[in-house]
Parts: C-alpha cells; structure tokens; sequence
C-alpha cells in the first residue's frame, strides 16, 4: 500500500525550481478567486491542516471550510503557496483529466530543502525516467512471480514474530515484514528506520529550519541516509559488476543502478531515498525477493478469488486512505466551478475528504465492506490511488500484499483488541495507529 506513497514522493524534485522562482505576493488579489481566507503571514492555515491530521481527522479542515463557504471549492494558504482546495467527484476528476494540461504533481517547498537534487537534468524528466524504470517491477506479470514468495515471506513473518506471543503490537511488528535480517543486514536497517521516519514526517512540516524543528530534523536525517544509501549502492554495484545477482528481475534497487549506468552514486541516492520513504516497507520485500523463485503455497489465480478479503481490504483504504491528499500546480490561468485560477497557484485534492462525504458513502464512519459490492462506488468517490496519468502504478502489487498478510494472518489466529477506546488512527502525515495496535491473538483452532 506504501508504494502509492513513493510516487508522491518522486516529483517533489520536479516543480521546486518553479516554485522557488514563483512571485505570490499578490496572490489574495486577483478579482473572482474562490471564497477562503489567507491565513497568518508565512505560515498561513499550515497549523490548521496539520492540526486535524494529527488529531486523526483531516477531512476536517476541508468540511469545515466547505460549510463555511457553501462552495465546492476554497482558498487557503498552506506550505508557503496560495492553495486552491477542490472537493467532490467534480473536483477530483478536473484535476485528474487535467494532469499535464492545466496543472502538474506538486510537492511541499520543505520536500526540496530535505532532498535538494544535484542532477542537472530537469527532474521532471527524471521523475518520468524513474517511473519507467519501475514499470518491470508492477506489471501484472512480474507481480505474478512475486506471490509465492510474497506468501513465503508472510508465513515466515508471523512464524517468528507472532507465533510465540499472547500479546503484541501490531504496527511496529509489520513495519518489519518481511525482515532485512535475512540479508545479514538487519543492523543498517535498524539504523535507517529512525533517519526514515524524521524524514517522513518533515516532509509535511512548517519549513522552518531552526535547532529542534521536525523540518530541521528531516534535514539533517536526510544527509545521513544520503550517506548510508550511497554506501549500500556502492556496495551493491560492486557485487553486480563481480556477477552476484542478477539484475533482470530483481530487487530495485539493481535494476536502477544497472539502467542508471554511471551515474553518480549520490546523485541516485536521493532518488532512491524518495522511494524508501514511501515505500520502505515494500523496499526491504524487493530485496528479499532477490533471486527466489514461489514454490507451493498461494498463486495468483487464489488472490483473484478473494473477493471479500478485497472488499475488507477497499473499507479499509476508504476509512483510512494511504495518504490523505496530494498537490498540483496550476501550469495556465484558468477557471473552476465558476472561480479564477492564477497561473502557479497549487490545488490540492482529498482522497479521505472525498471518502468520508456522505453523498457517496452514506454514514461513512461506518466500516461496512458491502460498499464494494457489484459495480461499487462511483467514479471519482473512491481515490486511495488517486487517479489519471499520475494514479499510482503499484496499486496491483498493494493488492496482492494485502490480500497474502490477510490471508496468512486469517488461516492462522484470531485477535481482540487490547484498548478499543484508544486505538485511533493519526495522520502524521501517513497514517498510523497512535497506540500502535496492542492486539491479544489466539491461534486459530
Ligand atoms: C466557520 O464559521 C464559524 C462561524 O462564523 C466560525 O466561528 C469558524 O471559525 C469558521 N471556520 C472556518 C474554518 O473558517
């Protein structure tokens, strides 16, 4: 599911350059901008935002100015731009048809200042190149390889890490699946998770880059990771070179070093660091996959079978989508719902504010997998992928490892959980259970 999540981090290089050069400071001018307010100087609604993510409801700050301004879209100022928030099918699908037309992917200034890319080549282009790079790895025929072992690694997860336990933490627990150790690596990749998580978090922060700010953290866990990734690549490039593995189907990280070519190690490293973010956890199951081949176990043809394990599994995802929204850029003038849009304004769209609205999913706190059945929501209602060219190409490998941890947990235990009351899922900016899941699991009789 974190794989979604790599991509948004990937074209942060991209737009930074046009965004530094912007000029905002008439930017609350222009006569017909939708209805909203700016904010405090500099920092803008950016607390507001923030705020209700981290108190697990983001959808907050946009339904709240929804009401306000009885209109499907506002402006608001956050992440030092003027922001246009659109809300609804209507507004996701304008954003989506109009990739590349009208607006372009979009990340956060403190993206570029946590990973300030040396490459001279246009990091748009490099971002196209990544994605093209990482295409072998999604298709629906290189997944299909991936299940057995994919199958093998989630027996052998809940083999040493649950087995033996009455009680446990879920979040953590999972965050190791399937373990680097089985590499004889598991020291680096303990000393990489802290550095991971600064970074993570700094991306959605207040860029103030001052001693003990999450912004100013990031920074410097950034300059770490550089370091170790360009290590591990170095290393890892030697082994290529003396014909230890094979990079044709194997973990990423070859693949992008032997198409990379000479590229310098660090000028990749960042790249590579942007992946790991959001996709960590899929990472560590790349370099595993590393030359193992599925024996028995489960196939593809069984995954395709479960389709209410699916449908769980699309709630879920509703309730709590992978991210919670992402940004574009305006590239023209244009206008929306009535309302001018200025020429480098950024637009933001909801996929937990699209989720939680109950013309589309009537009483949406509700956990109700139903939802999914027969032609399942409308279009443009259900989005924890987005959608349009920049729709995350790893949704299909999502499925399949969510499908194979439900599968092998399921056949194996039953569960309560420990604090119901507590358990309550925050968005910092990724979601994640505040209290970590304490469960109590039974083995299944
Ligand atoms: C919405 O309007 C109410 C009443 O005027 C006001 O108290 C509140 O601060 C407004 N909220 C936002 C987010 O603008």
């Amino acid at each position: 599911m974190y794989l979604t999540i790599i991509f948004l981090f990937i074209s942060p290089f991209v737009l930074s350059l046009v965004f530094l050069l912007r000029k905002d400071k008439s930017h609350f001018s222009y006569p017909n901008l939708p209805p909203g307010k700016a904010g405090f100087p500099f920092i803008g609604e950016s607390f507001s935002f923030l705020t209700t993510g981290r108190q697990g409801h983001p959808e907050k700050f946009i339904t709240d100015r929804v009401r306000n301004f009885s209109s499907g879209l506002f402006k608001t100022h956050i992440f030092g731009s003027p922001t246009a928030v659109v809300t609804g099918a209507s507004g996701n699908k304008f954003l989506f048809t109009n990739e590349n037309k009208l607006v372009v992917s979009w990340w956060p200034d403190s993206v570029n200042k946590i990973f300030p890319s040396s490459m001279e080549t246009s990091s748009k282009e490099e971002a196209k190149k990544l994605r093209t790079l990482l295409m072998p790895f999604l298709k629906p025929e290189a997944l299909k390889r991936y299940v057995g072992v994919m199958d093998e690694m989630a027996k052998r997860h809940f083999e040493t890490e649950w087995a033996n336990q009455d009680q446990l933490i879920v979040f953590p627990l999972t965050k190791n699946m399937p373990s680097i150790s089985e590499h004889g690596r598991s020291r680096k990749g303990k000393k990489l998770e802290e550095p991971f998580k600064m970074v993570a978090t700094g991306v959605f922060s207040i860029p103030i880059n001052l001693p003990g700010t999450r912004f100013n953290r990031a920074i410097k866990a950034s300059r770490l990771l550089r370091k170790e990734v360009s290590a591990i690549m170095r290393l890892r490039k030697k082994e290529l070179k003396a014909g230890k593995g094979s990079a044709e189907h194997d973990d990423i990280l070859s693949h992008l070093l032997m198409s990379i070519g000479e590229t310098k190690e660090e000028d990749v490293a960042d790249k590579i660091i942007g992946l790991l973010i959001g996709g960590y956890d899929t990472a560590k199951q790349n370099e595993i996959l590393k030359g193992k081949e599925g024996e028995e176990g489960l196939r593809w043809e069984d995954t395709e079978k479960m389709r209410y394990s699916w449908n769980v599994a699309c709630e879920v995802m509703r309730i709590v989508p992978p991210i919670s929204g992402t940004f574009r850029e305006a590239i023209d003038h244009f206008s929306f719902k009535d309302f001018y849009i200025p020429k480098g304004w950024k637009l933001y769209w909801s996929a937990i504010a699209t989720h939680k609205n109950p013309d589309y999913f009537p009483e949406p706190e509700r956990f109700e997998p139903n939802r999914f059945e027969g032609s399942g929501p409308k279009p443009y209602t259900y989005v924890p992928f987005g959608g349009g060219p920049r729709m995350c190409p790893g949704r299909e490998y999502a499925r399949l490892e969510i499908l194979i941890f439900m599968h092998n947990l399921v056949k194996r235990f039953k569960w309560e959980k420990l604090f119901p009351i507590e358990n309550k899922i925050v968005f910092d900016p990724l979601p994640i259970p505040a209290k970590g899941l304490p469960i109590r699991i039974f083995p299944q009789s």
